[in-house]
């Protein structure tokens, strides 16, 4: 981060869904940020809450699913305090989309030109003749070849790689000055993933938009991103500059993730994550992450880590010793989080 005005800027974000079964706790306390021109990932593991926190930003949850806590200001203006409708006219004009399933985003039954058309004008005062014009240079934009053609077909007569280009098109119709990628490459083989990464960070870079990439690769982070929130179990752990929290991460949970990335040449046995993360029904006391880390106390088991915290500057960790893993030190046993001996 560089200390800019963020165009958006998510605090302590928590949704629930209410169910028959009972109550979901998706999201618990996400906060992040991503400012014009830089690429924010936001990591974590299936079920973290990424794509329904993403959802509620966009106003796109459904009926069982309710914004408990929390803003999402986008140029300042809180998204969640609108009413339901002007929410989603304002992410209309601003925020947009790249959902993780593809072939289910896009209508089966139309064109992706049709498609293209309807968002370009739903956007823009432009006659159907200039947006099928439009939608052939987004396509071209986009890099799918033939786009002049291809914009007669139907989603299903394009490959995997291809759709996701297409719902990127989509997306960029609607000229949004911040795109949220939900997983935009996680069903694509490497090289595709890798071509669509490319294109994706090119259109950031030209239009200067601010990028929300999820992802539950730390290579494709550490390959696009500027910064990086991890979450854990619904809420933001770890939040940081890509290279500082690459270097030397300010939670144990992101430290354990990157010990458990393979290393080219590296014969030795990967050391990997004990446990399952916890659902959202099953969540211990304390710190959500204590039953997996090999650093938790005491005081890990009884007391929640504050929400994030400045470690070191830039560097925002949700974990009692986050200045001590920060530093690399091994937490000594039996200390309070403020390193008082009992
Ligand atoms: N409609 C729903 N009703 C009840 N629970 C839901 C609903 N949608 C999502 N959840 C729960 O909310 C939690 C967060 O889901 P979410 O889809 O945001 O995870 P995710 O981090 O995007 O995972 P993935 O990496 O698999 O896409 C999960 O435990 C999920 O089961
Ligand atoms: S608060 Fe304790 S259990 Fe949680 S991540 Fe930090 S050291 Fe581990
Ligand atoms: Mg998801």
């Amino acid at each position: 981060m560089t200390g800019a005005a963020p165009l958006l800027e998510v605090t302590d974000l928590a949704v629930e869904f209410r169910t028959p079964g009972g109550v979901v706790r998706a999201v618990d306390g996400l906060t992040y940020q991503v400012e014009a021109g830089r690429t924010l990932a936001i990591v974590g593991e299936s079920g973290s809450g990424k794509s329904v926190s993403s959802l509620a930003v966009m106003g796109l949850l459904g009926p069982t699913a309710h914004v408990t806590r929390g803003t999402a200001r986008l140029n300042g203006t809180d998204l969640l305090a609108l009413p339901p409708r002007e929410h989603r006219a304002r992410c209309g004009q601003d925020v947009a989309m790249v959902f993780q399933d593809a072939l289910a985003a896009l209508n089966p039954v139309l064109t992706v030109g049709f498609q293209l058309t309807e968002a370009l004008r739903a956007r823009h005062r432009i006659s159907r003749g200039e947006a099928r014009q439009r939608a052939v240079e987004l396509l071209d934009l986009v890099k799918v070849p033939h786009a002049r053609e291809r914009v007669r077909d139907y989603p299903h007569q394009f490959s995997g790689g291809m759709r996701q280009r297409v719902m990127i098109a989509c997306a960029l119709a609607l000229d949004p000055k911040v795109l949220i990628a939900d997983e935009p490459t996680t069903a694509l083989d490497v090289t595709v993933q890798a071509q669509v990464l490319r294109l994706l960070a090119e259109i950031q870079a030209e239009r200067q938009m601010g990028l929300v990439l999820i992802t539950h690769d730390l290579g494709v982070v550490a390959g696009v991103a500027d910064d990086v929130t991890v979450m854990y179990a619904g809420r933001a752990v770890e939040q940081a500059g890509v290279l500082g929290a690459f270097r030397s991460p300010a939670h144990p949970y992101t430290r354990a993730l990157l010990q458990s990335v393979p290393q080219l040449g590296s014969r030795t046995r990967l050391p990997v994550i004990p446990g399952r993360p916890p659902g959202p029904g099953d969540r211990p006391a304390g710190c959500p992450f204590h039953p997996r880390c090999a650093l938790a106390q005491d005081v890990c088991r009884a007391d929640p880590p504050p929400p994030l915290v400045e470690a070191a500057p830039g560097r925002w960790s949700a974990c009692h010793f986050a200045g001590d893993v920060l530093r690399g030190a091994a937490v000594p046993a039996e200390t309070t989080p403020e390193g008082d001996p009992r």
